[in-house]
């Protein structure tokens, strides 16, 4: 049965304007003239943009951290993503400490194969530099994974040294892959995290006080250098500090390979919200909230506005603050010691809205570079261009109908990630979601979920297509 999407405004990232979207089984089959095209079904979407689903490139679903792990599964996670208007995620598989990659690869295969509401793509995250897993890199890249992630952060977890992610950049180099890096000085911040707790600074505001900005900027500018001298491309995810954005500027001026993305907790939040007590645990991730008035918030929505920034994505990491019934202690895990806070934040749901607000509600970007940074590139860099990230005929039809005269309020009591807290809670913002459609199936309509778990398909991903021409 055919689908038209009649009277919106349809935007993608390099033009917009009013028009009727027509939808055949999975796919966008035909875009013309404002009450040309007809179907069997048709939704009406006057007053409303049309966009192209949502892309979010860094999530972790299920990830083990901390001595628990993220409280959002496959299931739930994507199903709160679809009820945001975000289509398609791309997670993070980990290789463990004597694990090989692929098993990696393949145990998260199975944790999300059958659960997830919306289609999805895999990174790694390289946990162990080994001949072996350097080999399996070209492995990974048969099966669609073309992006690894690797850590400067974390000693003793995830961390990496210079020489193992070296490495790995000369091994993507070779075959073609992206180094995605978790820039900040693990090794520097351990020192400050042991003279901090010593003096019995444990609250969570310590958190954000013993990751300074410097060495976001420090491990950012030695991961660009390494990228270099290896001739990989490099991606560095989730950009807080402007000592950071300022190597990835350098880097791009001078012509390098070098991309990076940010996140709305590093748009939206500051290091105030790590305060007032163990609350402030609420709102630890790594790299931490940054302090409003050293202006890297005002640098970062800057940096999207000149594309020195291209990506929005989350990093949804979500845990508990009150102990759950079945996930035990999570945030709590770390009273009394900051350090053994789980690092991460909900946020999946709510990118869409939150860079609408932020980005066009506000003035600060226009509607076509936010469905840019939030769908298309993303779509460009992970390989998933043109099926994903674009309103255009043969693209997969992962449609947003987005309703930008209503309101919302966000909060815990409303929204649908598996966390009993929201980083925004009681937030008002301007625009909402109508309707979703993945691979034209309606998943979101008249506020209700009308999706089903399995309905996500694993995506083979392309390489880096800003790339692919050399
Ligand atoms: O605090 C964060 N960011 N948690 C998730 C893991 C990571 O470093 O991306
Ligand atoms: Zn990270
Ligand atoms: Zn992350």
């Amino acid at each position: 049965m055919g689908i038209v999407i009649t009277g919106g405004t349809v935007i993608n990232a390099s033009e917009m304007g009013k028009a009727d979207v027509l939808i055949e089984g999975e796919k966008i089959v035909g875009i013309g003239a404002a009450g040309t095209l007809q179907a069997e079904r048709s939704l009406d979407a006057t007053g409303k943009y049309v966009i192209p689903g949502g892309i979010d490139v860094h999530t972790h679903m299920e990830l083990p951290f901390g001595g628990t792990s993220a409280s959002d599964s496959f299931e739930t996670g994507t199903r709160a993503a679809a009820w945001g208007g975000t289509t398609t995620i791309v997670d993070f598989a980990v290789q463990t400490k004597g694990q090989n990659l692929m098993d990696g690869f393949e145990t998260w295969m199975k944790k999300a194969q059958g659960n997830c509401a919306i289609d999805y793509g895999f990174h790694l995250i390289v946990g162990d530099v080994t001949e072996q897993s350097l080999k399996e890199m070209d492995l990974a890249m048969d099966e669609g994974v073309t992006s690894f992630k690797m850590f400067m952060a974390y000693p003793g977890v995830f961390y990496s040294t210079d020489g193992e992610i070296f490495r790995a950049m000369q091994k993507a180099a070779e075959n073609g892959s992206t180094i995605m890096m978790h820039a900040e000085n693990g090794i520097a911040i351990d020192v400050l995290i042991e003279q901090a707790l010593k003096r019995g600074e444990t609250d969570p505001i310590y958190h954000g006080m013993v990751r300074r900005s410097i060495l976001e900027g420090e491990a950012s500018h030695r991961a660009i250098k390494l990228a270099e001298a290896a001739g990989c491309p490099l991606y560095i995810v989730h950009m807080s500090a402007k000592e950071a954005l300022d190597e990835v500027i350098a880097a791009r001026d001078r012509g390098a390979d070098v991309f990076a993305e940010t996140c709305p907790q590093y748009l939206f939040l500051s290091l105030d919200d790590l305060g007032n007590g163990f609350e402030g645990a609420k709102f630890v991730c790594s790299p931490p909230l940054r302090d409003r008035a050293e202006g890297h918030q005002d640098r970062l929505w800057q940096g999207l506005a000149t594309n020195d920034l291209q990506v929005v994505s989350t990093d949804h990491c979500p845990f508990c603050f009150e102990d759950h019934p079945t996930l035990g202690r999570q945030k709590r895990l770390g009273e009394g010691d900051f350090s053994k806070i789980p690092n991460g934040l909900p946020g999946v749901e709510h990118r869409m809205d939150l860079i609408y607000q932020g980005a066009v509600a506000e003035g600060r970007l226009g509607l076509r570079r936010w469905v840019e940074v939030c769908a298309t590139t993303p779509a460009k860099l992970f390989g998933l261009f043109p099926n994903k990230g674009t309103i255009a005929v043969g693209a997969d039809a992962d449609v947003v109908v987005y309703d930008p005269t209503a309101s919302q309020t966000l909060s815990a009591q409303t929204h649908h990630m598996n966390t009993d807290y929201s980083c925004y809670e009681g937030r008002q913002i301007q625009g909402k979601v109508d309707t979703v459609l993945s691979r034209g199936t309606v998943i979101i309509q008249g506020g209700a979920y009308t999706g089903k778990k399995g309905h996500g398909r694993y995506l083979r991903r392309d390489r880096n297509q800003y790339l692919s021409g050399r």
